[in-house]
């Protein structure tokens, strides 16, 4: 591999490595592939978006050398901005709620970012970030991108989110697999990953089925009872309309508890060396409950967000 000019050239092109153990632990039949997106420089899949977007806004002359990018974020798409607009050269401000993990935060600070906290409404918990809690997120980071003239980054709008996914996840996904992949199944945030990669693989094999997973108290896309908006899968599960997906494309869908996300993303850490967080126990879970059901005997692909070390804070591997 050749020297790379920064570090934006060591984004995507993650690994894919089959899940044999666990599917042998929970005795399915079939296939997890698991797309390694913790490996990327920011730790997560949304380095690709950060990149992504910064580069198309660049193109079409959105974004000019000394304007201030501002972002709303969870944390991983913050992160990944902050390497990018540190590459770049842009002074970077992400508004995050602090309902999210104090290590996204501090990772970002150290990248340059500034970072503007939001807090939660009144009855949230912290570590589970509702959509009343993003809601409140949403109107500051409006008032600064006024305040400071600034390009928003906007993750939940922006069509170039579903181009870093469409063009590269989930052409990725095609290559690594030989185009032996029956499904993917994934966790929506903003539902990029989603939208791009199921939209990338469906042009390859029409036959291909692309299911959601959501936190089984708020599975709005399934149309189920919203029981409870509090739920521990950081980076989505908001319970809003999401526009950058297309509901045309989704097959099928699967809930996930909180018990079962955290649960696999230990098992994923314990059986098969790999240390995330509970959006990719989500994706892994709901991987298992296919096989065990609709899928059994197939192939599915799912991607591994971003690391486990973003949630030593939490509870996710307390008292293992
Ligand atoms: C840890 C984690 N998991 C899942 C997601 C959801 O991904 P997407 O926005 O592509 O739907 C995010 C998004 O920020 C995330 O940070």
């Amino acid at each position: 591999m050749k020297i790379m000019k920064d570090v934006t050239e060591a984004i995507g092109n993650t690994p894919m490595v089959n899940l044999s153990r666990i599917t042998k632990a929970f005795g399915v039949e079939g296939n997890i592939f698991a797309k390694l997106e913790y490996l990327n420089p920011g730790f997560s899949k949304k380095d690709r978006v950060a990149l992504q977007m910064i580069t198309e806004a660049e193109n079409a002359g959105l974004l000019s050398p000394g304007q201030t990018v501002v972002e709303l974020t969870s944390g991983n798409t913050g992160t990944g901005l902050a390497i990018v607009c540190a590459c770049k050269g842009y002074k970077f401000i992400a508004c995050m709620s602090k309902g999210n993990s104090v290590e996204r935060a501090r990772m970002m600070k150290a990248l340059g970012a500034e970072v503007v906290l939001v807090d939660q409404m009144p009855d949230s918990v912290p570590g589970q970030v509702s959509g009343e809690d993003l809601a409140l997120v949403e109107e500051r980071t409006k008032q600064l991108v006024k305040e400071l003239n600034a390009f928003r980054a906007d993750q939940f709008h922006l069509e170039s989110c579903n181009h870093a996914h469409e063009y590269n996840t989930g052409e990725e996904i095609w290559e690594q697999t030989d185009g032996n992949v029956d499904v993917f199944v994934d966790f929506l945030g903003s539902g990029s990953t989603f939208s791009g990669c199921s939209k990338a693989l469906k042009k390859h094999n029409p036959a291909i089925r692309c299911y959601i997973a959501e936190p089984a108290t708020a599975a709005i896309y399934a149309g189920k009872e919203i029981t409870d908006l509090g739920h521990k899968i950081q980076g989505g599960g908001y319970c809003m309309d999401l526009p950058l997906v297309d509901k045309n494309i989704i097959d099928g869908y699967v809930q996930i508890t909180d018990d079962e996300a955290r649960g696999t993303a230990r098992r994923l850490a314990e059986c098969e060396g790999i240390f995330t967080g509970f959006s990719s126990g989500a994706n892994v879970c709901a991987a298992l409950k296919l096989l065990a059901t609709s899928e059994k005997g197939k192939n599915i692909v799912v991607t591994i967000n971003d690391s486990g070390l973003k949630y030593l804070s939490t509870d996710l591997f307390e008292d293992m």
